[in-house]
């Protein structure tokens, strides 16, 4: 009997080549997530699931599948999965660590560039027709050379975005639970507590994961202890700040500006007020999104999903200890 697996999203080509000839494979052809109903549904008879970011897999959708044996997200963040529901009932859970760092920090250092010198503005301005003549004082941004970077978060992507900070020679600041003295000591980063990296940063840049912590671990409170000429850019999760906030902030030139790739929620509303402003740029979460890498990340869930649909530890697994559970 071939495993039977859902596949909420068409994949690229290789990945679906590696999982096509060994399992009984549905794929999910629109572009929008399958609705709440239909995932319930689908999932029913299946051995695997390989899903995307936005498919909320919580212990009512495990509840609907009594077979399921792995979930794999296509995505290095999986706050969109009840981990612990996943290992209560011996389900492992994969995801796609490693292969987008260097594309995620590439982003994130775009941002930041495009924030300071007004990148987007620049070029709105130009279309509309608003450049008349060189203007000594039209569009001042905020120089990077020389300027103070604040990481929150200094796993494998904040990593990544300090070494790119070293050829802007920027003073990097950063706070993590852990200290990381390797990183200290091979990239001149300094480790401050959380308050001092958001006081000191001219660009705040946030590489945390989304947990009960780190919900809204930038709000009014610390976007006041901010400098008035900062700029704040998220890469990581949305809720991460607070939305509300950040809008007044913004507007009442707390900060001076963000720029953002996730946002909460997602897709943002077209009514939302942070659209209307200048000093924010947000992008439809697409830091990871090279050809490359997106093929890159789709083979490392496809590689869990065959693994945990075969009984086999998954290469990347999230809660290992499911599977050494199911030895026992
Ligand atoms: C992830 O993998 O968690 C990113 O947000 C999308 O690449």
């Amino acid at each position: 009997m071939r495993p039977r697996v859902f596949i909420t999203r068409r994949l690229p080509q290789p990945a679906l080549d590696l999982i096509l000839p060994v399992c009984d494979a549905e794929v999910w052809q629109d572009e929008l997530p399958p609705p709440r109903q239909i995932l319930l549904d689908k999932v029913r008879e299946v051995e695997g699931v390989l899903c995307l970011l936005t498919d909320k897999m919580d212990a009512a959708v495990m509840d609907h599948a009594p077979r399921l044996r792995v979930i794999s997200n296509c995505a290095v963040g999986y706050d969109n999965i009840d981990v612990p529901a996943a290992t209560q009932r011996g389900i492992a859970v994969g995801n796609t660590p490693g292969v987008l760092t260097e594309t995620t920090a590439d982003f994130a250092f775009a941002l930041l560039l495009a924030a300071a010198r007004r990148i987007v503005e620049g070029e709105r301005y130009t279309r509309a027709g608003k450049w008349k003549t060189w203007g000594l004082t039209t569009l001042l941004g905020h120089d990077v050379f020389g300027a103070t970077l604040g990481l929150i978060g200094l796993g494998r992507i904040g990593t990544a975005v300090a070494r790119r900070a070293r050829g802007f020679e920027m003073r990097i600041l950063y706070y993590d639970l852990q200290r990381n003295p390797e990183a200290e000591e091979q990239l001149g980063l300094i480790y401050a507590d959380l308050d001092t990296v958001v006081r000191e940063a001219d660009f705040l840049s946030l590489h945390t994961p989304l947990t009960d912590t780190t919900r809204h671990l930038i709000n009014a409170e610390t976007l006041r202890k901010m400098k008035k000429t900062a700029i704040l850019i998220n890469t990581a999760r949305g809720p991460i700040v607070d939305q509300v906030a950040l809008y007044n902030a913004l507007r009442e030139g707390v900060i001076a500006g963000a720029a953002l790739d996730v946002t909460d929620p997602e897709p943002i509303p077209l009514d939302d007020p942070l659209l209307a402003l200048d000093n924010c740029i947000i992008t439809p979460h697409i830091a990871s999104a090279s050809v490359a890498t997106r093929t890159k990340m789709a083979m490392l869930a496809a590689q869990n999903l065959l693994a945990g649909v075969r009984g086999e530890p998954l290469p990347y697994p999230v809660n290992p200890e499911v599977r050494a559970r199911q030895t026992i």
